[in-house]
């Protein structure tokens, strides 16, 4: 006697035709195709059907069934996961077996093959915060995973982002709120995982693999405190909550500023953004391109310039508004003044180098020390002998300009 029971998503019915009743090794005349995977335990096939690649894992009944659910509570908590389109529950002579079905997630690697061949620090740097993001999410919402490793994390890229994805959810479990103690039981077993695959007998090996997961370690507790403390914005007033962004921006997370609403008690999730899509912002809100490099520290000061409008308004500035204030009131004004002084020089390389010593000198001072310190200072130390005098004058006219502002 087989019995067999399929569920299927809304708008997957047509997964109950399948041949269930064979197994999918006999299956004949369905196009199946090579994916690349993680390591796993289980059988899975990739198979084409005409509305999507779809990915079936054959498993237990309960585990199949289990899973199924708990892919749609991880996706209505808003974690990033795979999408689960039905199970089957086959039951043959006492025995049972199941199958899981998910929609194939496409253009994604899994993390244990992205360390291999990502060898631009830069990148590396940037899949790894999109993981440490996932599992701090997790976290906050009460969520144990039980087996990070990097097999289990799909990175998705995105053309101006990265994600990481959560995989295999079998031994997911979900509290009101997460001890300390689970936490780091996730992250123990994501060393573990990291260890297994990067370091080799080479010495080197491990002293790269402790780095790693110290810079982990660092940037989980970081982001866990931005994102956890509750801020109460109508007794705390808006620029706090920028503040707050601002940090994770810095943190190398950004929100989109959207999803900001009043009363809002903690920040949506974080995107990693990659280099473009600083790019993509300021194009959007002045028009303007910047090369990437140029694009995120402009982006940076923009922040900080709508935090100092926003904490002396006492409301929220736009981010587009601020961009545009400080285009025309800071960046045109300045890249004339260069122009005027430096015509062989490419002003908006002075700029950002300006920008950049300032960012140093606020870090030690522990606040921001503003471009027209920043300007002196900077020239003082790297300005020519011979410049000396034109800095000079440089200063004193973004010293009138700025007081000029002030005064508007
Ligand atoms: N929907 C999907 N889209 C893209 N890749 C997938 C999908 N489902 C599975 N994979 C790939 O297949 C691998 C194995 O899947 P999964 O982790 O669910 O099985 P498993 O490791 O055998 O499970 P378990 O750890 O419970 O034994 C994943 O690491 C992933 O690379
Ligand atoms: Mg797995």
């Amino acid at each position: 006697m087989l019995e067999i029971k399929i569920y299927s998503e809304k708008g997957w019915e047509e997964i109950e035709e399948l041949p269930w009743n064979r197994e999918v090794e006999e299956w004949t005349g369905y196009h199946f195709i090579e994916r690349r995977k993680g390591e796993s335990r289980h059988i899975l096939y990739f198979l084409r059907t005409e509305k999507g690649d779809i990915v079936i894992k054959k498993t237990s009944a309960e585990t199949a069934e289990k899973e199924f659910y708990t892919y749609k509570k991880l996706i209505a908590m808003g974690i990033p996961t795979i999408a689960p389109i039905g199970f089957v529950r086959k039951v043959k002579n006492e025995e049972s077996e199941g199958y899981l079905l998910t929609l194939y997630e496409k253009d994604t690697l899994p993390q244990s093959h992205l360390i291999k061949i990502l060898k631009n620090k830069y990148y590396r740097d940037l899949v790894w915060n999109a993981v440490i993001a996932l599992l701090v999410v997790m976290h906050l919402k009460g969520i144990f995973w039980g087996d990070p490793s990097l097999d289990n994390i799909l990175i998705k890229l995105y053309k101006n982002k990265v994600e990481a994805l959560l995989i295999d959810c079998e031994t997911v479990q979900f509290y009101d709120f997460l001890s300390e103690a689970k936490e780091k039981e996730d992250l123990e077993r994501l060393f573990e995982s990291l260890f297994a695959y990067s370091v080799t007998e080479d010495e080197a090996s491990e002293k790269i693999f402790e780095e790693r997961k110290k810079y982990i370690l660092e940037r989980y507790e970081r982001l866990k405190k931005l994102l956890s403390g509750e801020l109460d914005i109508e007794d705390e007033k808006y620029y706090k909550l920028i503040k707050r962004i601002d940090d994770l921006f810095l943190l190398g997370y950004t929100i989109k500023p959207t999803r900001i609403a009043p009363k809002l008690k903690i920040i949506a999730h974080p995107i990693t953004p990659r280099k473009g899509w600083f790019v993509q912002m300021l194009e959007d809100m002045l028009n303007v391109s910047f090369t990437p490099e140029q694009a995120k520290k402009i982006f940076r000061e923009i922040l900080q310039y709508r935090y100092k409008l926003s904490k002396a308004k006492g409301e929220e500035v736009k981010l587009s508004d601020a961009a545009r204030d400080w285009y025309n009131k800071q960046f045109l004004p300045a890249k004339q003044i260069f122009k005027k002084y430096f015509p062989n020089e490419n002003p908006v390389k002075i700029y950002l180098e300006i920008l950049d010593h300032k960012w140093f000198l606020s870090e030690k001072a522990g606040k921001d020390v503003g471009i027209e310190a920043a300007a002196k200072s900077y020239s003082e130390l790297y300005g020519k002998e011979e410049n000396k005098p034109i800095w000079q004058k440089v200063m004193d006219t973004f010293k009138r300009l700025l007081e000029s502002n002030k005064q508007r």
